[in-house]
């Protein structure tokens, strides 16, 4: 990865994308391709005991199931993970499906590497350590927002310490997704709204990254598209496949394009959000969205014209900063209609401890990648006041 000033970059996207109402049907002929011959199901509990969903993957992979690992917690942990590798060991299983949200592909990706390096998850933090093939890995996405499913992250807690261990590696990549809009309509609206909102960030983010390339500028332009058309569509008609369907695609493709570029200024506040007050991953970086872009619109007036017009928001006549203002009112609107919170005090931030969020964002791993410089105590803090 480099700078946007220097036009040297390189883009790693292995993912097989396998799209379409009933594409879990196609899951057999998937496990084959990718030399799965046993493939075990990472999930939760509430998915497999309050949902359909495991068994309706249960069902379509049919003699081959080697079992379920249904340990899944909402942040991934070390135990988790390890526990998980050692269950797949005992059911002979030598492939991954994850079936969930962000945390269940996560949860995957880690069981990989410990299923082929060994030890503890824990022996095996950072970044561009792993030069084997790892354990295979299917993801099938039941929200649409992380984007997980083409991207080289993870990030594990470590409950006991309270600490977060990040990793970043090429060969963590799930090899294949299936987006199947039918197991994504039973998503509550709310939740909905929420993941499409992370999607949205990562798109708005990667597109004014520091790390951002030619390929990168694509995908996110495109995925701004696609979720200003279908997430109030998705959140309103849950039942409406075809939204269902391109939202899916929205979080795929913003997925792809923050891979390679990162993202920014409002991941650093969401994650430090998240850690400290439980807020719902997309939920905070809703709400941080459009007061980082007003924060940046002096001098990413340029980038955010292009997004605008993605938008399709009527610029004629506006100037770059103007028009930065404009799209960020846009996204404070899809807030409202989308019956998102809108403010920090609506998801109990306590106000006294902004500073104290100030100065942890200022660490966070994602604040270098803004494309307008925002590694300062005093400037998160000014963004953290306006959205509270
Ligand atoms: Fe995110």
């Amino acid at each position: 990865m480099s700078c946007a000033n220097d036009l040297s970059f390189s883009v790693y996207q292995p993912t097989r994308l396998v799209f379409g109402d009933g594409a879990v049907g196609e899951l057999v002929s998937e496990c084959k391709r990718h030399h799965i011959e046993r493939p075990v199901i990472v999930t939760d509990k509430i998915l497999r005991t309050k949902t359909d969903l495991v068994s309706r993957v249960e069902k379509s992979l049919g003699a081959r199931l080697g079992g379920v690992y249904d340990g899944v917690i909402p942040d991934t942990g070390v135990e988790v993970i390890d526990d998980g590798a050692t269950f797949v060991k005992k059911c002979g299983g030598d492939g991954l499906i994850s079936l969930g949200g962000g945390s269940a592909i996560d949860t995957a990706k880690g069981m990989a590497i410990v299923l082929t390096e060994g030890g503890s998850i824990r022996d095996h933090q950072g970044a561009s350590r792993l030069i084997r093939k790892q354990t295979p890995h299917i993801a099938i996405p039941t929200t649409a927002g992380t984007g997980s499913e083409v991207t080289l992250y993870i990030v594990v807690k470590d409950h006991a310490a309270h600490e977060k261990m990040n990793f970043m590696e090429d060969r963590i990549i799930p090899d294949g997704a299936i987006l199947d809009p039918a197991l994504t309509v039973g998503m509550p609206a709310l939740l909905t709204a929420a993941t499409g909102m992370d999607a949205l960030t990562h798109a708005i983010e990667a597109y004014t990254s520091l790390n951002r390339n030619p390929v990168s500028d694509a995908n996110a332009l495109h995925a701004i598209r696609l979720v200003v058309e279908f997430l109030p569509r998705a959140v309103e008609h849950g039942d409406d496949k075809i939204a269902r369907g391109q939202m899916l695609l929205a979080a795929s493709i913003a997925g792809m394009a923050f891979n390679s570029s990162g993202v920014g200024m409002v991941h650093a506040m969401a994650h430090v959000i998240g850690a400290r007050y439980g807020v719902h991953h997309g939920t905070a970086n809703a709400i941080c969205l459009p007061h980082v872009m007003r924060f940046c619109s002096d001098e990413l007036g340029a980038r955010y014209r292009d997004i605008a017009d993605a938008m399709k928001l009527p610029i004629a006549g506006l100037g770059d900063e103007a028009t930065g203002q404009r799209a960020a009112d846009a996204v404070a609107e899809l807030l409202k209609k989308l019956k998102l919170p809108l403010r920090l005090r609506d998801v109990a931030v306590p106000e006294a401890e902004l500073e104290a969020c100030a100065e942890a964002s200022t660490s966070d791993g994602a604040i270098v990648f803004n494309g307008k410089f925002a590694t300062d105590k005093d400037l998160l803090l000014g963004v953290y006041r306006n959205a509270y």
